[in-house]
């Protein structure tokens, strides 16, 4: 078995990103400028902002972040999309998922400028990116990919089984890796809630996604000798014996699966860090017009 330590690897890509910004100031360019709109006071939301934030400082891009208060009426969220839309200084933005019930998540996205949206949210880099066209690819299932390729794990006729649908994971990884591509040309089921007998097709799986959100639904009984086991999972688990109460596990089993497995990422360290490198490499396109021109 072989771990797949996306945290060494996001390291990697991070100092990467980092020559880049150094090349880009020796010519003296600008800098890629992410922004990123945090509503209200959710704990899971402020850390992944903090992570964001703070992954642009070690890679040298500016950032601006935008706190508002969850009182914030949707009219006043929208002039702020606007806004940085129209911001030349700011190369790409998000608006951290989720907002507050009154707010309409679905408006909202569509509202930021695709050429900006570096989440890969925009119905239209999703319509592109199920066409194949250059896009911005939704930042976990971009930071799979890159897991995937740069573990150079074969995933050309192999049968991946996605659990969960969600568009930001689910949806999207299945279409990536079903694509005539690299990593991809895999035959892909995806499985939710409402699948019939949904632990006899993940034990047919050669490739696991875990993306449903429940802790270590994945058992050992459901992974196949062999398999390829990527774990989305970030779930606070209550844990008296750590100082803030609680501890972060996956969707899998991991002390389980692991020994099962070809391969298998861990949890903290493994996708999670994977994410937020990726919504770096998307800004880095951004600033560089790579997408869009
Ligand atoms: N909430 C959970 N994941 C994400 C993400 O990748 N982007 C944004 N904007 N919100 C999220």
């Amino acid at each position: 078995m072989q771990l797949i330590d996306g945290k060494k690897l996001s390291e990697t890509i991070k100092e990467e990103i980092a020559d880049e910004v150094g090349l880009i100031k020796k010519q003296d360019g600008k800098v890629p400028h992410l922004a990123a709109v945090l509503v209200g006071d959710d704990p899971a939301s402020q850390a992944y902002v903090r992570n964001k934030v703070r992954s642009c400082d070690q890679v040298g891009f500016e950032s601006t972040l935008i706190k508002k208060d969850s009182s914030i009426t949707q009219e006043e969220l929208l002039e702020i999309v606007e806004d940085l839309n129209s911001n030349d200084d700011i190369d790409g933005f998000i608006v951290q998922l989720p907002l507050p019930k009154h707010i309409d998540e679905s408006l909202v996205t569509l509202k930021i400028d695709p050429t900006k949206d570096v989440d890969g949210f925009h119905p239209i880099n999703f319509g592109r990116m199920a066409q194949g066209l250059p896009s911005y690819l939704p930042a976990t299932p971009y930071g799979i990919l890159q897991m995937l390729e740069r573990y150079k794990i074969e995933t050309s006729g192999m049968h991946c089984v996605v659990i969960g649908r969600s568009n930001i994971v689910g949806t999207p990884i299945s279409i990536l890796l079903s694509r005539k591509a690299s990593p991809g040309n895999c035959t892909v089921t995806i499985t939710h809630s409402r699948t019939r007998d949904l632990s006899s097709e993940v034990s047919r799986a050669d490739i696991i996604i875990a993306a449903i959100g429940i802790p270590h639904f994945v058992t050992a009984d459901m992974v196949k000798e062999g398999a390829v086991v990527i774990d989305v999972g970030i779930n606070r688990m209550e844990d008296e014996t750590r100082k803030r109460g609680y501890r972060l596990v996956g969707d899998v089993d991991f002390d389980q699966v692991a020994p099962r497995c070809s391969f298998i990422t861990p949890v903290p360290g493994g996708v999670g860090p994977m994410t937020v490198t990726s919504l770096m490499l998307n800004t880095l396109k951004a600033s560089r017009r790579e997408i869009y021109g």
